[in-house]
């Protein structure tokens, strides 16, 4: 497409974006965690396409979003615990590692020839509104250019990928601003695969059993999952408590001009803050010094994306 269409939340827009979709167009659209880049899953061209928006270098699998735990039920094998943690937490920012169920119809584009299907149940109405219409899987990366921070909210979607998709859904911000925590359910023994927008203790509450980490070293646990990520322009120094003169500090809102992520040291708050403020901070191109940040609940997600942007790049 030569022009993006900016398209709202209104019922006449939701049934072009889906028609959109199922034409096989790509259409950037809001969930709680971030914006997403959606392509009709079962269409190869559609999630080639998506590949190609994003200049993502290699084919990294893809989450599958779907309306209901129904719908997930018939692309991938149910389990126990997969349906103890659909109720608990679906829909949510919670995506589930199961494996494929036959006759799936799922293009082989999107599990980058796995035999598991990443799937989720988003929770922002807007999101579940065009999963409902569209009425098949919808593969959605976040909606940035390949290595760049993920958007937090339409205009940065629009800057990344304008021109290059059909439609972009807006509306406004994402509440909770970050990725879903991705588990990995297709051996017996649940794998935290990525941290993110649910705490892994709530997880861990909820089946009474520890979670496993992902093993970095293996590429079946965790693909796709690059180091250097998420990357601002600039360098990124972690873990300071005296930024030096000239750097940018981005904390808990100590001293005049800092960027605050929440003032109250509220670690939903700042997970919600953290991908806006990495582009503002990415505009102004000044190195960055962060503040420690505590390492329970949303603070185990916060950190492993801050210390990718930290990260040396490939
Ligand atoms: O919050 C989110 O999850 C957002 C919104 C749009 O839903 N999506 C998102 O997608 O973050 P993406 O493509 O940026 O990250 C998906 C990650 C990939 O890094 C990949 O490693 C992992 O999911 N993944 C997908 N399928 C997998 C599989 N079968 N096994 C293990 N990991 C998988
Ligand atoms: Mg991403």
């Amino acid at each position: 497409p030569e022009r993006t269409v900016i398209l709202s939340p209104t019922e006449a827009d939701l049934d072009k974006a889906a028609e959109l979709l199922r034409t096989g167009q790509l259409v950037a659209f809001p969930t709680e965690t971030v914006y997403g880049l959606g392509g009709n899953a079962c269409d190869g061209n559609a999630v080639a396409g998506i590949y190609e928006a994003k200049g993502r270098p290699s084919f990294n699998p893809l989450i599958a979003h779907v309306a209901d735990i129904k719908s997930a039920q018939k692309l991938v094998i149910w389990s126990d615990m997969a349906e103890q943690l659909a109720q608990a937490f679906w829909p949510g920012p919670l995506t589930l590692v199961l494996p494929l169920k036959p006759d799936h119809g799922v293009s082989g584009l999107v599990t980058a020839g796995l035999e598991t299907l990443a799937v989720r149940v988003p929770a922002h109405p807007t999101a579940r509104a065009l999963l409902a219409r569209v009425g098949h899987p919808v593969a959605a990366p976040s909606a940035n250019p390949s290595g760049r921070i993920s958007p937090t909210q339409a205009s940065h979607v629009l800057a990344g990928l304008s021109g290059r998709i059909a439609a972009i859904l807006d509306d406004g911000a994402c509440g909770v601003g970050l990725e879903s925590t991705i588990l990995g359910l297709s051996n017996d023994i649940p794998t935290l695969l990525r941290p993110g927008g649910l705490a892994a203790d709530e997880i861990e509450t909820v089946l009474r059993y520890p979670l496993k980490n992902r093993d970095t070293a293996d590429p079946l646990t965790a693909p796709g999952q690059l180091l250097s990520h998420y990357a601002p322009n600039a360098s990124v120094r972690l873990n300071v408590t005296a930024p030096d003169a000239g750097e940018l500090y981005l904390g808990f809102g100590a001293r005049e001009g800092d960027l605050n992520l929440s003032s109250t040291g509220d670690l939903a708050e700042a997970a919600a803050n953290l991908f806006e403020h990495l582009h503002q901070l990415d505009a102004r191109a000044l190195p960055i010094a962060v503040a420690p940040i505590p390492y329970h609940g949303l603070g185990q997600a916060i950190n492993d994306r801050l210390q990718r942007a930290a990260a040396p790049r490939s």
